[in-house]
Order: C-alpha cells, then structure tokens, then sequence
C-alpha cells in the first residue's frame, strides 16, 4: 500500500503524520508497519489492491478502531492531537471527517437535514445543552440559521440545491456520494478522508467530482486523503 502527496508546489507543513501503524484483527494483520504524512492544503492518495487495509488505515484515523501499535499525529496551529488516543467524537471535533466507502447517509432525512445534522457539535454547543437552547433560549436560534445557511451553501457546491428536499436515500447514486461529501465539509474539517470517492461513478461524474475535490482543496484551503483501489 503506498500514500504519496500529488501535486506538491511549495513546501506545506504537514498536517497529519502516520508512524509505524499496524492493526491487527486476532490473527489477521490488516495494516502492518504503515508510515506517511499528509501535508497542508495537499491531496494524499493511499493506493492499494483490494483488502490491502486502506478502509482500515481510514477507521484507525478516525477512531472507529483503535490501532495496536503506532502513532498517528494530527498537527493543529494549537498543538498536536495522537488520534490513536482520541474517541472517535473528539476526533471530528478536532477537525477530521470522512466518507464512507458504502455509503451511509440517513436515507430517510432530506438532503438538507443530512446536512444540518452535520453540524451538530456547534449547535449542541449553541443550545448549552439543554432544551432551553431549543426553546430559542440563547443562540440557537442564530447558530440554527447558519447551520442552514452553511447547508445550502454546501448543497449548491455539489449542485444539489434543486434535490434540498429529496429523500437522500431517493437520490441517484452519484447524487449521494456528493451529498456525503457535502456532509463531512458542513463539520468544517481540516482533513478529510474520502474512501473511494469516485467507486461506482460513470466518467463523467468521475470528471465532475475530480474538479469538486480540486476546488475544495483550493477554495477551502484544507487537505484530504482520497483512497483509490488498484484493482
Ligand atoms: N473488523 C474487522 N475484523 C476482522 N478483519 C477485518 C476487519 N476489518 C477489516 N478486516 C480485514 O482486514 C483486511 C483489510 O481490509 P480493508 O477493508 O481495510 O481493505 P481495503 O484496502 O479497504 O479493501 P477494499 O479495496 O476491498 O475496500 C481484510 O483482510 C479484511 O477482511
Ligand atoms: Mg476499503
């Protein structure tokens, strides 16, 4: 399995660094000895053939495993996160967030609300954590309109706007992959790890998410980890 930063111009710091990472389910190793970093503002392909732990390496980053050995470092402006001793909710707090290789919507949600759900940490901070918040007591009021707003922002990139009250899980296939994207990117992360993005799209929506993900990159100024499988 190999990770390389792609289209490199200046020299960006690194924003997460992978050391010697092994996981290991009883007998079976999935990931063995893996070492990378993801730069700033820089795409990082991980590449590997089918069952060459690329999911895995995405579920150690982002604490739905906990890997048996190695380090992995999240590099923020305030100080360095080892996610490997983070929950998984502390995690997307620090700013990480992904994709899933099925997708996993709330198919039965509209587009929007999949969106607005997203955003959940802020607006449960908004609320003070009670149903005071709800009540319109404090800012939730406020902090819900921008979670809207942010939504429909989210939405018109990944040229949804029209389907903001569909059904996510009636949307085309294609549809749903941006809508999951659009998704992790209402959590405002800083790094965003995409497994296998492009997995049953046509060329076209291939194209089309390729120029989403460039734009996001340099629009957004954040990084993100794509997997490819090399089949
Ligand atoms: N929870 C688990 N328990 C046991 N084995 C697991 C678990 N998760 C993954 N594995 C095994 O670890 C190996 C790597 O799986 P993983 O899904 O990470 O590969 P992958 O590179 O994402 O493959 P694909 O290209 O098919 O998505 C496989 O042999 C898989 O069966
Ligand atoms: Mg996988």
């Amino acid at each position: 399995m190999n990770a390389q930063p792609a289209g490199s111009h200046d020299v960006p710091a690194p924003l997460l660094t992978v050391e010697h990472l092994t996981m290991r389910f009883g007998g079976l190793i999935a990931v063995e000895d893996l070492s990378f970093q993801a730069l700033d503002r820089q795409i990082t392909a991980i590449i590997g053939p089918n069952g060459a732990g690329k999911t895995t390496v995405f579920n150690c980053l982002t604490g739905f495993y906990r890997p048996t050995i190695g380090r992995l470092s999240l590099h923020l402006p305030d100080g360095d996160r080892l996610l490997e001793r983070m929950e998984g909710f502390r995690i997307a707090q620090a700013g990480v967030a992904r994709t899933f290789q099925n997708i996993r919507l709330f198919p039965r949600m509209s587009a929007l609300e999949n969106l607005v759900v997203a955003q959940h940490n802020p607006l449960m901070r908004a609320s003070g954590y009670s149903f005071l918040g709800v009540l319109g007591v404090g800012g939730y009021q406020e902090a819900e309109d921008q979670a809207v707003a942010l939504a429909r922002l989210w939405l018109e990139r990944v040229d949804l706007v029209e389907q903001a009250d569909w059904d996510a899980g009636n949307l085309p296939y294609g549809a749903q992959r941006r809508l999951e994207i659009a998704r992790a990117m209402c959590a405002r992360p800083v790094l965003l790890c995409l497994d296998e993005p492009a997995a049953g799209l046509n060329p076209r929506e291939s194209a089309e998410l390729n120029q989403l993900l460039l734009s996001i990159r340099d629009e957004e100024r954040m990084s993100f980890a794509p997997i490819w499988a090399r089949r």
